[in-house]
Parts: C-alpha cells; structure tokens; sequence
C-alpha cells in the first residue's frame, strides 16, 4: 500500500479537493486497493469541520464529492508513516519541515511539482479570502498535479 497525505493551512479548502480529486483518479484507474488517500492542515483553526461549502460546490460541478471528508491536523505520526507527504503551498511546506524529524523530510515536497505545466507553478493558492473564482483555480491545478502524481506513483511501484 502506497500512502499519500495532501497538506494545507486549514483542511478545508485545497487539501481536501486534492484529496477528493485524486481519491477519484485512482478508484478509475481501480488501484484503490494499492494507494490510500489522505488530507489535512497544519494548522488546527477548523478541527472537525467538513470542506468548505464553496469548495464542495466546485467539486461537485465537476463530478467530485468532498462530502466526506473532515478537517484534521497533520500529527507527527502521519509524517512518519505516510509515504508521500504534499504541500499546497511553500508556508505549509516550511511548517511541514518544521514539524518533521529529519529522516522523513525527503517525502515533504510540493504538490504542485507532479504537474507538467508551462509555465511551471509552484503553488496552489489559497482560495479561503477570494471569490469564487479561485476554487475553480484550485481545481485546475489540482487535476493537472494529481495526473502527474498517479503516473509517478504507478512507475514508481509499479502498478
Ligand atoms: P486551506 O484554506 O488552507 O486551503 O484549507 C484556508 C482555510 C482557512 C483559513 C485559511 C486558509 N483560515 O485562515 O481560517
């Protein structure tokens, strides 16, 4: 089983599409039996909490259900023990590796790494404080990084 942890500030709004999108990606491609799907915040501002309404919304217009999913706080153990540990943005990549003993700080990387993009981006933007336009964005990026993520993983272990 290859274990992947999507990571944002609040669990609430990119984290979890990432997490419902790719939970998607690979139940089509029926390798949910190999790759276990996660998300969650490094911050604890929304516990408990389900994804946020406009990000649910734009999930959903897109045939996706993030309904569910509910916010947690990434915990030591989670960086010890998922395999790979991604980062919507460089603030939550730096509170990753702040977080994270040394030996597992090869696993923390940038989500948006797996995208084949050009121009290459970096970082998938918080939506939380904007229209709804930038859920859409995060949408956008999301499935182009979770495509690269899935063709990584498959060559990587095989699958
Ligand atoms: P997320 O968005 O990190 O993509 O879940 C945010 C959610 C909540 C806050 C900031 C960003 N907040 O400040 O409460």
């Amino acid at each position: 089983m290859v274990s992947v942890m999507f990571v944002c500030l609040g669990n609430i709004c990119r984290s979890p599409t990432a997490h419902g999108v790719f939970q998607q990606m690979v139940e089509t491609a029926g390798l949910a039996a190999h790759i276990q799907v996660a998300s969650s915040g490094t911050s604890a501002y929304h516990i408990g909490e389900p994804p946020d309404r406009r990000a649910q919304q734009a999930a959903k217009q897109r045939g996706y259900n993030l309904s569910g999913i509910s916010a947690q706080q990434v915990s030591l153990d989670d960086l010890e023990t998922f395999d790979y540990i991604l980062a919507m943005d460089k603030s939550n990549l730096t509170a990753l590796k702040q977080l994270a003993p040394v030996n597992h700080h090869r696993k923390l990387k940038l989500f948006m790494s797996f995208a084949q993009l050009q121009p290459h981006t970096q970082e998938v933007p918080d939506p939380y404080y904007g229209g709804t336009d930038g859920f859409a964005q995060v949408l956008d990026l999301v499935e182009v990084a979770a495509q690269g993520l899935l063709q990584q993983i498959r060559q990587e272990y095989q699958l």
